[in-house]
């Protein structure tokens, strides 16, 4: 039987502090009720620590994955980091986060694909676990969205907050990952961007003066896009495997907002208590959403349950995973 890859353990973490929507009320011009109607969300968490980052995040949530999962940081192969928020330009996350928690024989990389980077990210590396190239794989999305989000603009800020979350992959053949779908739209990179920083607007005096170094979105556009884009690769990965919508007991989406979440069920003609939601507890933690979620719903999960995963976000990047619960 074909090598598949399970996700063998799932683990996440979240900072301590946590920004409600009343305390939003006292820094932009928003309210609860907005911020609750307009996207579901009430609370997110927020890394307060000057002397943390995003690696910092992933270093946590695999710990907690090592521990839960009963393995030796030194039985990892490789790390693979989902992050737009990367500890520095260069070098890469993911063997920052190796060191950290003592991951020795493993090497790895980033992948950046917004919010669609779990996506990206989990499929990568499924393949090398296909091939039989490696047997362990941790696969994280940690994004430290505060460093990025500009506490000035109401239209933003109330959306992001930072989290990690990882999953263990290994080898298997009776369950696992099955298919995906994935795609992208360059020209949607004025969409949903960060203006300065890279090698296009690089960090100067102005660039800093304009706030160009903060998340920008046009949110209608955005929202339209996501629901199209979420709903049509569900769409597409379940006809490929012949799968109807009572044959799927989950879905598993990236968090931006609960009204695109409940269009995308309306679209599929899907049970919106088969979409799982939990952004009203953490905002949108752009990589961290999936692992996140899994870890919080884990406990509805069945060995042999059908899942679906998927994203949309900036790029515009997208795509849906098909598999098929292991543990
Ligand atoms: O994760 C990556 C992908 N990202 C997404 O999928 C996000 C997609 N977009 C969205 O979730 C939504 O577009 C937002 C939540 C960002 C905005 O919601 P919306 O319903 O699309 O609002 P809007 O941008 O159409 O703005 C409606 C009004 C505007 O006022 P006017 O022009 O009608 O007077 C905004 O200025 O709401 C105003 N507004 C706010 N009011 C109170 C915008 N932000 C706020 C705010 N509080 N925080």
């Amino acid at each position: 039987m074909k090598t598949k890859a399970i996700i063998s353990g799932v683990a996440a973490y979240v900072p301590d502090h946590i920004l409600t929507n009343k305390d939003f009320e006292k820094m932009v011009d928003t309210s609860d009720e907005w911020i609750t109607t307009r996207t579901g969300i009430k609370k997110r968490h927020i890394l307060k620590d000057p002397d943390k980052a995003t690696s910092d995040l992933g270093a946590e949530a695999a710990r907690a994955l090592l521990k839960k999962t009963n393995t030796h940081p030194e039985e990892i192969d490789m790390i693979m980091v989902a992050t737009v928020t990367a500890d520095y330009p260069f070098p890469d996350t993911a063997n920052i986060i190796g060191h950290k928690i003592g991951a020795k024989k493993a090497f790895g990389y980033d992948i950046n694909a917004a919010c669609s980077g779990f996506i990206y990210t989990l499929v990568t590396a499924s393949k090398f676990i296909e091939t039989g190239t490696y047997k362990k794989i941790i696969v994280i999305g940690a994004d430290m969205m505060s460093s990025i989000v500009d506490y000035e603009d109401r239209t933003t800020c109330i959306l992001f907050g930072d989290a990690g979350g990882a999953v263990l992959l290994e080898p298997g053949t009776e369950n696992g990952i099955i298919d995906a779908v994935l795609g992208a739209d360059g020209s949607g990179a004025d969409y949903l961007y960060c203006k300065a920083g890279g090698s296009r607007h690089p960090a100067s005096h102005e660039t800093v003066q304009n706030r160009e170094h903060f998340a920008y979105q046009e949110g209608r556009v955005v929202f339209k896009a996501a629901v199209k884009g979420m709903s049509d690769c569900i769409e597409d990965v379940m006809a490929k495997n012949g799968l109807t919508s009572e044959d799927v007991q989950w879905i598993v989406p990236h968090q931006a907002n609960k009204r695109i979440l409940h269009a995308v069920a309306n679209y599929l003609d899907v049970s919106t208590d088969k979409v799982l939601i939990n952004i009203e507890n953490y905002g949108n933690t752009t990589a961290a959403t999936i692992p996140l979620c899994l870890r919080d719903f884990e406990h509805k999960f069945k060995k042999g349950d059908n899942i679906i995963l998927t994203a949309f976000g900036g790029g515009f990047t997208w795509g849906a995973i098909y598999l098929k619960w292991a543990i």
